[in-house]
């Protein structure tokens, strides 16, 4: 007798994926494996060849029926879990859910695009709490009782006034400065991002939270240069190689001498200024405050008098996201528009 064992194999396969029973597929074990089976049968035949044929044959007997075997297995779990997944109400044929791949908040993606700078300039990342003591946001930073800036009109205040004196929602990221001078000595060198508050009413450039980013930098010699020669990469590593920057005389209570530094536009790249609505026909964007950190500041922290230079700067990130990313309107950031936020 002679067998087609691939033919053998192939319709058994061919039953197998076609049954959709466990007792169809018994039905096949029983066809195939049985005692009087069809691997039964050629077993039973071996008699009937010589002796240099019977190893040979005994071995394809043997592979077919551990295929066999292993495939009635298979489809014998296939089932099991099939039915247990009708069972739980779940249905295998449906197309798949697609996950749905976010992405980064446009103010998120830009702090770290500013983090990135500064940490590889060696700046640690550091953040603050958002409610913060009057000491820490005003007084601390040289901030005199009469500034217009500690009015409730541009402060949220919290209620209730404790024993330590009024909380508040901070105004701006400077009050990590004095938590972190008054924690560890210099050599510091520290960018904090974060979100700070203010009463200012709704419009395409104010928001009454906003996202800054502190910088600051104290050691025992640490100059106006060296203030400058750090913007100078980051305005570069930001906005590109071709970007100038200028320097303002400005006032903070909180360094001196203080500056405003601007970009040159990096839209119209300070050329066809007159037509420009982003710069106004300047040709210059502001957008940092900057300077040497004021020796009343080291002296609210406990640092001894004279001995440390550091210097200072706070930028606007959600200014630099609209610049960066050509935004007009401010607004656009916390409306929740996935229209929007899809873009980036
Ligand atoms: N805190 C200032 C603000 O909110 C920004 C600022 C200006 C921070 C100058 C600084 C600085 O560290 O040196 O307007």
């Amino acid at each position: 007798m002679s067998f087609d064992w691939t033919a053998i194999e192939q319709e058994a396969q061919k039953e197998i994926n076609q049954a959709e029973t466990a007792k169809g597929l018994e039905g096949l074990r029983i066809k195939y494996l049985g005692r009087h089976g069809l691997l039964a049968k050629a077993t039973g035949s071996i008699s009937t060849l010589t002796g240099e044929e019977r190893p040979e044959f005994g071995k394809k007997v043997n592979i077919l029926k551990n295929n066999l075997i292993r495939l009635l297995e298979e489809k014998t779990r296939y089932l099991k879990e099939q039915k247990a997944a009708c069972a739980c109400g779940l249905d295998w044929t449906l197309p798949g859910v697609i996950p749905q791949s976010g992405s980064l908040h446009p103010i998120t993606q830009t702090i770290q695009e500013l983090s990135s700078i500064f940490s590889k300039m060696g700046f640690i990342v550091v953040e603050g709490p958002e409610i913060e003591t009057e000491e820490n946001n005003f007084s601390g930073l040289n901030i005199p009782l009469e500034h217009p800036s500690r009015d409730a009109f541009d402060t949220f205040y919290l209620k209730p006034e404790t024993r330590k004196g009024r909380f508040l929602l901070r105004s701006h990221t400077s009050p990590v400065q004095i938590r972190v001078m008054r924690k560890y000595r210099p050599p510091l060198a520290v960018i904090v991002p974060g979100k700070v508050y203010r009463p200012d009413a709704v419009d395409a450039s104010h928001s009454f939270m906003f996202h800054q980013l502190e910088g600051f930098l104290v050691d025992d010699d640490v100059k106006f240069s060296d203030l400058k020669g750090i913007l100078a990469v980051f305005v570069k590593k930001l906005f590109g190689e071709d970007t100038k920057m200028r320097f303002r005389p400005h006032f903070f209570p909180f360094t001196e001498p203080s500056a405003e530094v601007d970009i040159s536009c990096i839209i119209c790249k300070s050329n066809q200024k007159n037509k420009c609505s982003v710069c106004g026909g300047k040709g210059w964007l502001e957008i940092l405050g900057c300077g040497m950190i004021h020796p009343n500041v080291f002296a609210n922290v406990g640092y001894p008098r004279g001995k440390y230079t550091g210097f200072a700067f706070g930028m606007g990130v959600d200014r630099i996201a609209m610049l960066k990313y050509g935004i007009n309107d401010i607004r656009l950031f916390y409306e929740n528009d996935l229209r929007f936020l899809r873009q980036f």
